[in-house]
């Protein structure tokens, strides 16, 4: 997912490294230390011995949290990460495996609550708009973001592409429908001709995934050029979506969030360009739009457990 390049807190919008800044002018959003410090001892010696104590004893795997193993994987796997670079197998897989094990409860979040916003306590989003959505955000540097979509039944995050990115994306509770296409390509990797006197350009795409998901299941993870790189997100349920980012959205950098319009393969054509009719369903035409007006996602600090940074 990741969809948000910018999200509205409290009316305005703001992207990845405002929420920083947020966080470093109020309390931070995690609190540095897993553990309180020791208390001061008059007996120095007894002081050494117990700190040299604790150097010895190491945690183990098992005693780090979650959210920590998620962060410092990620540090580890988008380490050298650009637009366009995937991580290798092996790391793909790594941060998978991660991902496959964290619950709801590992990010503080409770699935009765999780995806009420003020606009939604009622059960109906006001004035007939659509319900609003969370964004929990826990990071973002160059490298990799890591956030939480919260969305309330019936919430949309509209088609929209990531590019050059890979990313993971975690169904943490509730059921989602998910369509989602990658372009097609000739045989020397360009996309197909656009289709003529059309503007915004319409162009063909390949349905990667039309069904639902519900959870628990395993990690979902899209590519730079397949695995359904544009994607849209329909709440079946209430449910929540943990998103890794690599590397993120950077307008600066190219990496624009694109929305689009799909539209059956039957509805336009392009010389040169033929779809069977057995499988019409498999394709669409898609064209670039604004970001949807009605869209609100309201960013928010996450307040889970602690991780280190
Ligand atoms: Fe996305």
């Amino acid at each position: 997912m990741g969809a948000e390049s910018r999200i509205i807190i409290d009316n305005k919008a703001i992207g990845g490294e405002e929420f920083d800044q947020l966080a470093k002018g109020k309390k931070p959003i995690a609190n540095p230390a897993p553990n309180p410090p020791p208390a001061r001892n008059a007996n120095n010696s007894k002081g050494k011995k117990s700190r040299r104590r604790q150097q010895q004893k190491q945690p183990s795997a098992a005693a780090v949290r979650p959210v920590q193993r998620l962060f410092d994987t990620c540090k580890e796997v988008f380490k050298s990460g650009s637009a366009g670079i995937v991580p290798s197998p092996d790391n793909v897989e790594k941060l998978r495996a991660v991902l496959d094990d964290i619950k709801p409860a590992d990010l503080g979040l409770n699935p009765d609550i999780a995806c009420l916003t003020l606009a939604n306590l009622d059960g109906a989003a006001p004035n007939g708009k659509k319900p609003a959505i969370r964004y929990l955000h826990l990071h973002e540097c160059n490298k990799f973001s890591i956030g939480v979509f919260c969305l309330p039944p019936s919430g949309v995050i509209p088609l929209h592409n990531h590019p050059g990115m890979t990313v993971f994306s975690k169904l943490l509770f509730g059921t989602m429908h998910i369509k989602s296409y990658d372009w097609v390509l000739d045989e020397e990797g360009k996309q197909q001709p656009e289709v003529k006197n059309q503007l915004p350009k319409v162009r063909l795409a390949k349905v990667k995934t039309n069904s639902d998901l519900t959870a628990p299941c395993n990690t979902s993870i899209l590519y730079p050029e397949d695995g359904g790189n544009m994607h849209c997100f329909t709440a079946v349920t209430a449910c929540a979506v943990l998103d890794v980012l690599g590397p993120p959205y950077n307008d600066d950098e190219g990496r624009h969030c694109q929305y689009y319009f799909d539209f059956p393969s039957s509805q336009f054509s392009v010389d040169g360009v033929v779809v069977p009719n057995e499988e019409k369903e498999g394709y669409g035409w898609l064209q670039e739009r604004d970001r949807p007006v009605d869209l609100v996602v309201r960013g928010e600090l996450y307040r889970g457990p602690p991780f280190f940074k």
